[in-house]
């Protein structure tokens, strides 16, 4: 298969946080790539600016690391990676002072488009915002992109967008969120929206209830800090699991435009209900045989974080109104698999009497680690003896069906071209992010007035019985991790 590779303008784009964790593992390699693919015309370049002190020989060389260390050795050994370098700037910055401005303001003299990736922490987001105006860095193409955690709940998210509001207008803000540039979440659209097979089954009267979940095998080592200050819920649901939520839900936007997207998403997240309480379940991953567990982790023993959520929840609209929605996210599970499974309702009657047993379709979406869709149908026990019947997978796994070649691009690669493209489709808006965080804040609330705790859960299971529960109360069964 032969990947179209779409031209752009040339561009600078600035990383603010040049040197940290985020430009090693994701943004740089992934300019790397596009670069390779020819993606970065003529005199297209990338400034590093951070407080590190570094020249720009330094800073290629840190670059160079990142590159090797997080790209595959077949793109890294060609011509291409000392061309690359030689696209890289640096600029020592100090965002809350003064230090670096001018130097930043000297290096970007040429007219091309212009983004700011702001790769920092959102207690930064004004002071930078503020600076690139004062210092005249900005015209209204130029386009600033920045990372979550967009806030800890509603207050801080309104803030940080009334401070970019005053810099820049709602059309040069790119929020990302990076679960929307993996390639196999966006074609959760194109599978509901290019088939004609789904849609008139997609309802709340052909769907029994939907399960959503993102299950990670590393622990936060390495991050204890942030996570303990985050946990699960807003670290995954408030966002990745939000809008995986969202593509599923949603009503057929007019066009794959960026407002048309965005004004269909939002209406799903206007329409959650209020979680009950009782139907949410907190775990955190105790000591497992070789690791160590959450609390050691984050070095805080009476850690009340949770690493784990199970909720169910209802979009209370036309389509979706008795169909429940089951959410699970949590680290240290079983293996990394992140999946949707829509349950079909049960053959309404069945002509084959009632030892053929209750049989229902399934349609699941494997998003990761091995693409593909897998269709449940229920076809006749081939032999003898009566009509008995079975439930088989029609498969479809992307890599086989789309050959070797249709390796993903990593969602970082698709998202900063989009960036530069101008294309906000696959990046939230301001008000899609507040709705996210009223529906979650009260449920955060909850647990900080209860002091609730999280159920411990031994590593590399499923989570805590309680989450099985929670489904199982409904006669309902979780689909399997890793299965
Ligand atoms: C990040 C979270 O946004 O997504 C991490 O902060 C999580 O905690 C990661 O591990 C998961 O992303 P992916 O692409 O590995 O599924």
């Amino acid at each position: 298969m032969v990947s179209r590779i779409i031209p752009v303008d040339p561009f600078d784009i600035v990383i603010f946080g040049g040197t940290g964790d985020l430009a090693r593992r994701k943004i740089l390699p992934a300019l790397f790539k596009r670069f390779c693919d020819g993606q970065m015309p003529g005199e297209s370049r990338i400034i590093g600016a951070a407080r590190t002190e570094f020249d720009v020989q330094g800073y290629r060389a840190f670059v160079r690391e990142a590159v090797i260390e997080n790209c595959s050795g077949r793109l890294c050994e060609t011509d291409n990676l000392a061309a690359f370098l030689e696209r890289l700037h640096y600029v020592t910055l100090d965002a809350r002072g003064e230090k670096g401005w001018d130097d930043l303001t000297t290096l970007m003299q040429t007219t091309c488009i212009r983004a700011f990736y702001f790769s920092v922490g959102p207690s930064l987001f004004g002071d930078l915002a503020e600076r690139l105006h004062r210092h005249n860095l900005t015209d209204e193409d130029s386009r600033i992109v920045v990372e979550k955690p967009f806030g800890r709940d509603l207050e801080t998210a309104a803030r940080l967008n009334r401070v970019l509001a005053s810099h820049f207008n709602e059309g040069q803000i790119y929020r990302i969120d990076h679960y929307l540039g993996k390639e196999t979440v966006q074609n959760l659209m194109a599978v509901r929206f290019g088939n004609m097979l789904f849609e008139p089954l997609w309802n709340s009267q052909y769907v029994d209830h939907i399960q959503i979940t993102v299950a990670e095998e590393v622990g936060v080592a390495g991050r204890g800090a942030y996570y303990e200050k985050s946990g699960a819920m807003r670290d995954m649901v408030q966002n990745h699991l939000m809008q995986l939520l969202c593509l599923i839900a949603m009503e057929p936007p007019a066009k794959f435009e960026p407002d048309a997207v965005r004004d269909e998403k939002l209406k799903v997240i206007r329409a959650l209900e209020p979680v009950d309480p009782h139907h949410i379940v907190r775990g955190q991953y105790a000591i497992g045989d070789d690791v160590p567990s959450y609390r050691e982790d984050v070095d805080n023993s009476r850690s009340k974080t949770e690493s784990f959520i199970a909720l169910r929840c209802h979009v209370t609209n036309w389509r979706w109104a008795g169909t429940p929605f089951y959410l699970r996210t949590g680290k240290r599970l079983k293996a990394r698999d992140s999946q949707i499974t829509v349950v079909f309702k049960d053959a309404p009657h069945s002509i084959f009497g009632p030892e053929a047993g209750r049989h229902h379709n399934e349609l699941t979406i494997q998003l990761q680690p091995d693409e593909g869709i897998t269709l449940c149908v229920t076809i006749k026990e081939p032999g003898p003896g009566g009509m008995r019947l079975v439930d088989v997978p029609l498969d479809m796994s992307f890599a086989e069906a789309l050959g070797p070649d249709a390796d993903a691009p990593d969602a970082y690669e698709r998202l900063i071209m989009d960036v530069i493209r101008g294309n906000q489709t696959l990046f939230m808006r301001n008000d899609e992010v507040e709705a996210a965080w009223a529906w979650t804040d009260p449920i955060i609330k909850g647990w900080e007035a209860r002091s609730d705790v999280p159920k411990p859960y031994d590593a590399f299971s499923t989570g805590p019985d309680d989450a099985k529960l929670l489904i199982r109360r409904d006669r309902r069964e979780w689909r399997g991790i890793g299965a």
